[in-house]
């Protein structure tokens, strides 16, 4: 998978894509995250990208410098369109889109190419919303910003999915919200911490039982903590 991601702060991304599973995962060749400062691309003698609102009000990301670059970056012209490539997604991060959960994430392990816009939240012209982008991401019901934290929990999120980036795709198959469910509670050394002590049937090396105990116990998380998820 490609990921390009268009952002006027470029060097927020780095740390996070830099490390960890994100950046094994590039150096496995699973993924590849290419950044892009969105003002290489305006036209804009003094490199703005934003201009105040018609009919009043604050300022707003135009639509020539993000046209402009994700046309770069695809490498043809997005509007008025000259091809469909069912392979790719352009994504616009703002609070007004579909709310990120993990049904949606992996909807989008099927796109060979993401582009991300993730604007500062000030505002973006109408023509990128409804022109460029193809779907719009809202990480949750409230407001950051900027959308550049979206965009990498949303990275985050997708990547860790790619098959082979996480060693024990079996872990990533139980984990919470496979099946509407939370996770069942985890257990480690010691046995025996300040009296509080691992339930038996974990130590019992019983397979089935654990299994039993685990299913049981996903439940009732699920029912103590979320219960909205059960009613899905
Ligand atoms: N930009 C600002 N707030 C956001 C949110 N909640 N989700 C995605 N992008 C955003």
């Amino acid at each position: 998978m490609i990921i390009d991601v268009i952002t006027i702060f470029p060097k927020m991304f780095s740390p996070v894509v830099g490390e960890s599973i994100i950046k094994r995962a590039q150096s496995k060749g699973l993924v590849k995250i290419n950044l892009h400062d969105l003002r290489d691309y305006t036209r804009d003698p003094h490199q703005k990208i934003d201009a105040s609102s018609y009919g009043g009000g604050g300022m707003v990301f135009g639509p020539q410098p993000l046209f402009s670059a994700v046309e770069a970056v695809l490498g043809y012209k997005v509007y008025p369109p000259q091809k469909k490539d069912p392979q790719k997604r352009i994504v616009l991060f703002s609070p007004q889109g579909k709310k990120l959960d993990q049904k949606r994430v992996k909807k989008f392990l099927r796109f060979e190419r993401l582009v991300l816009l993730a604007p500062r939240y000030e505002g973006v012209d109408e023509r990128v919303v409804r022109y460029l982008a193809e779907e719009e991401v809202s990480i949750g019901d409230y407001v950051l910003s900027g959308a550049e934290l979206a965009a990498m929990v949303f990275i985050d999120s997708v990547v860790r999915l790619i098959p082979g980036v996480v060693s024990d795709q079996e872990s990533v198959k139980k984990e919470s919200f496979e099946n509407n469910l939370l996770d069942y509670p985890h257990y480690t050394r010691p046995e025996n911490f300040r009296g509080l002590k691992v339930p038996k049937v974990l130590l019992s090396g019983d397979h089935k039982k654990i299994e039993e105990w685990r299913q049981k116990r996903a439940l009732e998380n699920t029912k103590r903590k979320r219960p909205d998820l059960l009613k899905k």
